[in-house]
């Protein structure tokens, strides 16, 4: 009998496949970009800005998930958000839909210049009233003057590694900015820096007042451009 050797890539797919199916509640968008990724195995642009590989979006559900949890369970319905945001704001839009998150405000911090620009040309042009016009500067340079509870959450999605970021994660747990109920999310590159996802969930437990929400590892670790790592967290005191 002939047997068929898989190839990696034909054996990523069976795994990404896999994978889709384990993900649940979703909204009717969310899982008809599923149904898509399942018929098709391939990357599907379904949104127009959507340059995310699978497993971005998925984080992205998730975040949608945990943010509306923060408002039914903990009240966390208004308040501004430190955000790292992609110039046409899809993390953003995305949540904005949800009825119950409307009166959440984005704070937009960028500091590369050309990003800056675009990102405050769509928010005008746009009429995107839950983004603020963004602030021109390093992460860091922003939160390290917020208060303890000044936020309602706060959306970390940096590019670069932890090791580069180490000092913002340290800064917005320490500081409590965001409120007990209110979720942090991180992301951070791993690249070239073996065991990231086991040093910032060891950074993290440090802290008694936060918990570890549940993303499935293979979704918390993902490609885009150079391996990512998303964990989202919540102040529970
Ligand atoms: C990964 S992208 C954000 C993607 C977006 N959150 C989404 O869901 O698609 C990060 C953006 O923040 C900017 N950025 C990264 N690190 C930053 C930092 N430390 N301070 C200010 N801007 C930063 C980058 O230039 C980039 O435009």
């Amino acid at each position: 009998m002939k047997t068929t050797k898989l190839t990696a890539g034909k054996k990523a797919w069976i795994t990404r496949r896999k994978n889709l199916n384990k993900v649940e509640n979703l909204t009717p968008a969310q899982k008809a970009w599923v149904t898509r990724k399942k018929n098709t195995g391939k990357k599907v642009k379904v949104f127009e800005d959507n340059k995310a590989c699978s497993g971005k979006e998925i984080v992205r559900m998730y975040l949608e998930k945990f943010t509306i949890e923060s408002a039914e369970k903990f009240g966390i319905k208004r308040g501004i958000v430190p955000t790292l945001s992609a110039t046409k704001c899809r993390m953003e839009r995305i949540l904005n839909q949800n009825e119950i998150l409307r009166e959440l405000k984005y704070i937009p911090i960028e500091m590369g210049l050309k990003n800056f620009r675009e990102l405050g040309d769509n928010i005008k042009k746009e009429k995107w009233g839950f983004m603020q016009q963004p602030i021109h500067s390093k992460f860091f340079d922003v939160i390290k003057n917020f208060k303890e509870d000044s936020c309602a959450h706060v959306f970390a999605d940096f590019c670069k590694t932890f090791i580069t970021h180490e000092k913002d994660v340290i800064t917005i747990l320490a500081k409590n900015m965001v409120v007990v109920g209110g979720n942090i999310w991180i992301t951070v590159s791993q690249r070239g820096c073996k065991g990231t996802y086991n040093k910032l969930k060891t950074l993290i437990k440090s802290f008694d007042n936060y918990e570890i929400l549940d993303i499935p590892k293979a979704y918390a670790k993902y490609r885009d451009g150079g391996g990512m790592v998303s964990i989202v967290i919540r102040r529970v005191k």
